[in-house]
């Protein structure tokens, strides 16, 4: 019997859940991380915050367990990157959150080497990748100690080892797609050429041990907390795809063993390296879903994520949103694009409002669909979900209408640390394959479309008119 601790550290919350080999969930606690939202697009977290809901939630859900631990395991948010010092672990900047638009400058400077970045990277050069925001970091923060995604701090506390992963170095515009490496020009090219960077394990490595839960015990199947949903899901062929409703929706399909790149302006990185193999995905991503749904609250909108439901209009009313509330990401590539409602009238209340906001991040999610299809070759079977806003009827059936795809809502609101269990047992039994580490899962809710594929098609070019005239007049 293997018990994990697996640790979830994402965008809104740390979450920590202890769970044995059936999948059976022995502890779980939550600990919330509110970003600050700064004007020109800012989106901080602190470091120390971070760093004390991963052992508060770590050691809350042991004791709730009350069993020992075989081992610890880690996901991360991917892309939000901190300066620090090896020597002491003290932070010498603020976490920027994934979200930060604010290294846009640094992005606009590269903009004739986009091409070859693609080209070597799989991704789109954007602020929301680790690399502009690192360089912003040096630019206008420090330029002392280390500067690395939020993973290898935190598994510096837990282990004293400088280490990221391959799914997490994947996502820095920094490493080759195709032999995951720390790329020297791209690092010039960044103007982080004299920076030491972590070294990237596999995603079932054992990286080191830590007693910061109880006894010493491997931290093992390190990865993004992304991927750790796809592989939660079963998402284990080419052509499986899932996606993520968090702070943003995001949507993965695997694609095997090849690297391929995207021709429809989506992120191509890795899925996960076990085994030492290297399995990778595509993905795209909608910036705001649950943050959009937290900006409702603040406004008075809906009282709790719980009441979306309750308080969406039947219909809109004519009222179409586009949700880039933190800009628009695949395949528009638009970090300075901002949100929109149109279409309202006098009689336009906030229930159209809530409905068209879910409509909006459906519609996003539906293009993103289409685009992984179009790479692939061939339609998708299913859309499977997962995340908290899986809880809204509304938005999962508004998926499901505007894709016209079966939504296979994912039986259990763990996913991602789910995935990462799975890696962490991986990496402490080498006979276990990745398809036996996963459980196998039923649905818990399967949407299918209740709208016809001509009333889907008429609703998205609308919301398509509604993007470019957005984009329009960003100028
Ligand atoms: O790329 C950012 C994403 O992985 C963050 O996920 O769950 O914190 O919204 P989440």
């Amino acid at each position: 019997m293997t018990t994990v601790l697996a640790i979830d550290q994402g965008t809104s919350a740390t979450k920590a859940i202890v769970v044995d080999d059936g999948g059976t969930v022995l502890g779980l606690a939550e600990h919330p991380v509110r970003p600050a939202y700064l004007p020109g697009g800012g989106v901080e977290q602190d470091p120390r915050e971070l760093l004390d809901s991963v052992l508060g939630a770590g050691r809350e859900a042991v004791a709730r367990a009350g069993t020992r631990i075989d081992a610890v395991t880690l996901a991360n948010q991917g892309e939000t990157v901190l300066a620090w010092d090896p020597a002491t672990g003290d932070p010498l900047s603020a976490a920027v959150v994934w979200q930060d638009r604010r290294s846009e400058g640094v992005c606009a400077e590269l903009d004739g080497a986009a091409p070859r970045i693609a080209a070597v990277t799989g991704l789109v050069l954007d602020p929301y990748f680790s690399a502009p925001k690192m360089a912003w970091l040096r630019r206008n923060v420090t330029g002392e100690g280390v500067v690395t995604t939020s993973d290898s701090w935190i598994v510096h506390h837990l282990t004293g080892e400088f280490v990221t992963d391959a799914a997490t170095a994947s996502r820095s515009l920094l490493t080759r797609l195709d032999d995951v490496e720390w790329d020297p020009e791209l690092l010039e090219l960044f103007h982080l050429g004299g920076e030491r960077l972590p070294r990237i394990a596999s995603c079932d490595e054992v990286v080191g041990h830590t007693a910061a839960f109880g006894g010493r015990v491997p931290v093992a199947g390190l990865v993004v907390d992304q991927q750790a949903a796809l592989l939660a899901e079963n998402c284990l062929a080419a052509g499986e795809a899932k996606c993520t409703f968090g702070t943003g929706a995001f949507l993965l399909a695997n694609t095997g063993a090849s690297a391929a790149r995207s021709t429809a302006g989506l992120a191509a990185s890795v899925a996960w390296r076990v085994r030492g193999e290297t399995s990778y995905c595509l993905d795209g991503q909608v910036y705001t879903a649950a943050s959009a749904v937290r900006w409702m609250q603040d406004l008075g909108f809906v009282r709790t994520a719980a009441d979306l439901d309750a308080v969406a209009a039947a219909d809109a009313g004519g009222v179409l949103c586009v949700p880039a509330l933190a800009g628009l990401a695949a395949p528009w590539w638009r970090p300075e694009a901002k949100a929109s409602f149109t279409g309202m009238t006098l009689s336009t209340g906030p229930q159209h409002l809530v409905l068209a906001v879910l409509q909006g991040i459906a519609a996003q999610v539906a293009d993103l669909g289409d685009l992984v299809a179009a790479d692939l070759g061939s339609p998708l079977a299913t859309l499977r979900a997962d995340g908290g806003l899986t809880r809204s009827r509304v938005l999962m059936q508004a998926v499901a209408d505007l894709a016209q795809l079966p939504v296979e809502v994912y039986p259990s609101q763990h996913a991602t640390p789910l995935g990462a269990a799975a890696l962490a047992r991986a990496a402490l039994d080498p006979s276990l394959s990745l398809a036996d580490a996963v459980h196998p899962w039923d649905p818990s809710t399967t949407y299918e479309p209740r709208w016809s594929a001509d009333r889907a098609g008429d609703f998205r070019s609308r919301w398509r008119a509604a993007v470019t005239a957005t984009l329009g007049q960003e100028g």
